[in-house]
């Protein structure tokens, strides 16, 4: 088997690659990465160079994407801008990448008659009210808020409908928010970590209620090469933990396990249009593929996530002073 990931140099995306190349002895990975702000190629350090390639380009280059896709048996599309505050103040990037980009793989994987799975999130379906008894299923209909969800709401409908259309061999995953190592200081779980680690105080949004359903990468990556071994074409799984955790229950146990006190945080300006709550009911994925997370203590997993982060300071300290830089302009 030769897969194309692409946005393998980002968080989820090396997570998977490395997974592959430990799962799968006999499988050639070709990563495919725009390295933008958020890819780092040092995420692939280490990588048996035997059964390891990287290939910088942008899934929006037609040509680039269509050579790549041609070489390959599979392609794992994770390539996305990701991150809802960027999409809130510079939303173009999104609409390309997000939209076009799969479009462009799409048609790669058309003509050359490839299979495929597209990752995507569970933010598509829009928020839950907090007492809704109901959780994410592959039923609920799309109610996408910001540009982020709005244009992987998109991208998924364009894979549907070239599964429809034009019998394109491809699957769909919709997971739930990952956290782990090598996830980008942007995100709410790392920025957290390393605003401690550099002596400033956790920042929540809002009155800090909103409610994630945490999941470690690794299994998300295990979720993901189930679907693509066995998951049935066409179909749409939706990959999730049970690990619904208001952010302020998250900063207070972040907060406990690098030993200051739980109450050290404050509260910032809100997000416009913040989503109160994502749920998933990962059901189908469990019992038509008998998938099951591993990581299933949430507090040890968190502790792992931030002894990487202590250990691992200079992967993260260069991209760190930017992005608070970011936050300050618009205030969060
Ligand atoms: P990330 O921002 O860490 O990584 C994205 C990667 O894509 C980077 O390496 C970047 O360089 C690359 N990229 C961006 N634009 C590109 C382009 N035009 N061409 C080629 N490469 C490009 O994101 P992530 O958190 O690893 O998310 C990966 C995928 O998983 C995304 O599709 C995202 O929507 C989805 N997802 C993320 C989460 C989450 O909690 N992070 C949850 C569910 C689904
Ligand atoms: P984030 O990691 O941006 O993921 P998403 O918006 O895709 O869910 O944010 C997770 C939650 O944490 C979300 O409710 C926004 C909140 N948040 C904070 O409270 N403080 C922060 O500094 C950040 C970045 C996010």
């Amino acid at each position: 088997m030769r897969l194309l990931v692409t946005g393998g140099a980002g968080f989820i995306g090396s997570n998977f690659a490395r997974v592959v190349l430990e799962q799968r002895p006999d499988w050639h990975v070709i990563v495919y990465d725009a390295l933008t702000y958020a890819g780092n190629k040092t995420n692939l350090d280490g990588l048996d160079s035997n059964r390891f390639n990287f290939i910088q380009a942008n899934v929006c280059d037609e040509s680039a994407i269509n050579e790549a896709v041609a070489s390959v048996d599979a392609v794992v599309h994770f390539a996305a801008e990701s991150h809802n505050d960027n999409s809130l103040t510079s939303p173009w990037p999104f609409v390309n990448t997000n939209i076009i980009g799969t479009y462009r793989v799409l048609e790669a994987v058309q003509k050359h008659q490839k299979r495929l799975h597209h990752i995507s999130t569970d933010e598509v379906y829009g928020d839950l009210e907090l007492d809704d008894p109901a959780k994410f299923t592959p039923q609920t209909p799309y109610n996408p808020s910001s540009p982020y969800s709005s244009t992987k709401a998109s991208s998924d409908l364009l894979v549907r409908a070239w599964i429809r259309s034009f019998g394109i061999q491809a699957t769909i995953s919709n997971c739930s928010n990952n956290y782990g190592p090598y996830q980008h200081v942007e995100k709410f779980i790392p920025r957290q970590i390393t605003e401690i680690l550099e002596g400033r105080k956790p920042k929540l949004y809002g009155n800090g209620q909103n409610v994630r359903d945490w999941i470690h990468v690794e299994d998300h990556s295990m979720g993901i090469l189930a679907i693509l071994e066995r998951g049935k074409i066409g179909e749409t799984y939706l990959i999730g933990a049970n690990g619904e955790k208001n952010n302020q229950e998250v900063v207070e146990l972040i907060l406990e396990l690098m030993g200051k006190e739980p109450s050290d945080y404050e509260h910032v300006n809100d997000r416009p249009g913040h989503d109160l709550r994502y749920a998933i009911d990962a059901t189908k994925i469990n019992e038509e593929l008998g998938w099951r997370p591993k990581y299933t203590d949430f507090k040890q997993g968190l502790k792992d996530t931030i002894g990487w982060y202590k250990n691992n300071e200079e992967w993260w300290k260069s991209q760190k002073a930017k992005t608070e830089s970011r936050y300050k302009e618009i205030g969060r």
